[in-house]
């Protein structure tokens, strides 16, 4: 075999640049194999990445699409769980013209709902975790990296105040992923377990509505558009999906990243406010959370940066491998919290950019001022462990001592 890259390797996970350089010194695209999916390409440069995200007309995300007499999704098999294919069914797995039908519409909710309005809430979220955190050494990921986001990913779907406690729960239960046969049943029983309970609240908000995004998926729907309960249960199944675990591994791996760094930790807490916009850019890209984005299918032979791929091959960009590519960035192995400009791709590019990523900005600024506001001594105790879940890269558990 001519190369073995283990994108699930801790090593890799907690210090990703050596072995993508070494990806990145063979081709611009390598062949891996993940779990479930097989066999697949990987980027390893900012140029293809970039051209994988775009290339929406080459790059489908079903086989049907691809032009391919295959059923299913390029990341799931025939052969996968029923909630897991119902799961699949969102707009994040789906081609034009049912992705750009679906887009359009949780873009109108989302600029309703106006994520500038909402940084005040969340500054308040953020400041009640971490007063709840106490002092001495803590596992910071579950009470705060994890219940932070959830909390206001609750709010801006407007899960009702009673049903939050069983929200949470399920919301942990469906990330709390670690590889194995029996994890994966457990995964599966949590996500039909998460399915149902979308679906109740939705019929509930129907009665009876919360402000927030559920009940303006509702309403955009109600000015005769098209969209489905199925499709609507969906949505809400991917924002929670999307925004929650994402944002979790970016608060976490910023941790490390300023503990690794204090310099530059120490230059952005001198003047916060007029450092954190580029700090979250480079923290962003240095973290990416999302190491890779959903599997395409190439629907035709076509050269990508350099690299030949067939027609039905398997392909999925890494935002991660951009955001090191030293052709872009000046030594990106290094926190440069100044960077600018910083052209990063962690939330994508082209039709699938992510829909999230101004929430994700603001939620990452304020759980760092509010963390750090009140312990500006803050230290990893213990070396991060990280989870085993292909296409992130997560951070499992993050031993802090708050002064
Ligand atoms: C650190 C935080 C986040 C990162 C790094 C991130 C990254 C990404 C990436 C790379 C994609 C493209 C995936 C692909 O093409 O296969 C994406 C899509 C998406 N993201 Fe995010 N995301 C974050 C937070 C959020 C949040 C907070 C939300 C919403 C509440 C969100 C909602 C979405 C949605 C709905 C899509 C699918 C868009 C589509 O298919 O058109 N994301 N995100």
């Amino acid at each position: 075999m001519r190369n073995s890259y283990n994108l699930g390797d801790p090593g890799f996970l907690s210090d990703p640049a050596p072995m993508l350089s070494r990806m990145r010194a063979e081709a611009s695209l390598v062949k891996v194999k993940l779990p479930i999916i097989g066999s697949i390409w990987v980027t390893t440069t900012h140029a293809a990445t970039s051209q994988v995200a775009k290339g929406k007309d080459t790059f489908f995300l079903t086989g049907l699409g691809a032009g391919l007499k295959k059923k299913g999704n390029a990341g799931l098999p025939w052969w996968s769980p029923p909630s897991f294919r119902a799961m699949a069914e969102n707009m994040l797995g789906k081609d034009d013209p049912e992705h750009r039908r679906l887009r359009k519409l949780v873009d109108q909710a989302f600029v309703r709902r106006g994520i500038r309005e909402m940084r005040p809430n969340i500054a308040k979220i953020a400041q009640a975790r971490v007063a709840s955190l106490g002092t001495g050494t803590v596992n910071i990921v579950p009470g705060f990296c994890r219940a932070f986001p959830l909390e206001v990913i609750a709010d801006l779907l407007g899960v009702a105040d009673e049903d939050r406690e069983a929200f949470a729960t399920m919301g942990n239960a469906m990330v709390d992923f670690n590889g194995g046969l029996f994890a994966i049943v457990k995964m599966v029983r949590s996500i039909s377990k998460f399915w149902h309970f979308v679906g109740q609240m939705v019929r509930d908000m129907r009665i009876n509505p919360q402000p927030g995004l559920v009940t303006d998926l509702i309403a955009v729907e109600a000015e005769g558009e098209q969209l489905t309960e199925d499709e609507l249960v969906s949505m809400i199944f991917l924002l929670m999906f999307a925004g929650f675990e994402t944002t979790t591994h970016l608060i976490s791996g910023s941790i490390i990243a300023l503990d690794q760094n204090p310099d530059q930790r120490t230059w952005l807490f001198s003047d916060f406010d007029n450092r954190i916009e580029s700090a979250t850019e480079e923290l962003c890209r240095f973290v990416s959370s999302v190491a890779g984005t959903k599997p395409r299918i190439a629907a035709n032979d076509i050269e990508v940066d350099g690299q030949l791929i067939k027609k039905g091959d398997k392909v999925m960009a890494l935002p991660l491998a951009a955001n090191y590519d030293p052709a872009v960035f000046d030594r990106p192995e290094m926190l440069r919290l100044d960077r600018f400009p910083n052209p990063h791709l962690s939330f994508s590019t082209g039709s699938h950019f992510c829909l999230g990523m101004q929430l994700a900005r603001v939620e990452l600024q304020e759980a760092l001022r509010a963390l750090y506001t009140n312990h500006l001594e803050l230290r990893v105790s213990e070396p991060a462990t990280y989870a085993k879940r292909p296409g992130f890269r997560g951070i499992k558990n993050l031993s802090v001592t708050l002064p």
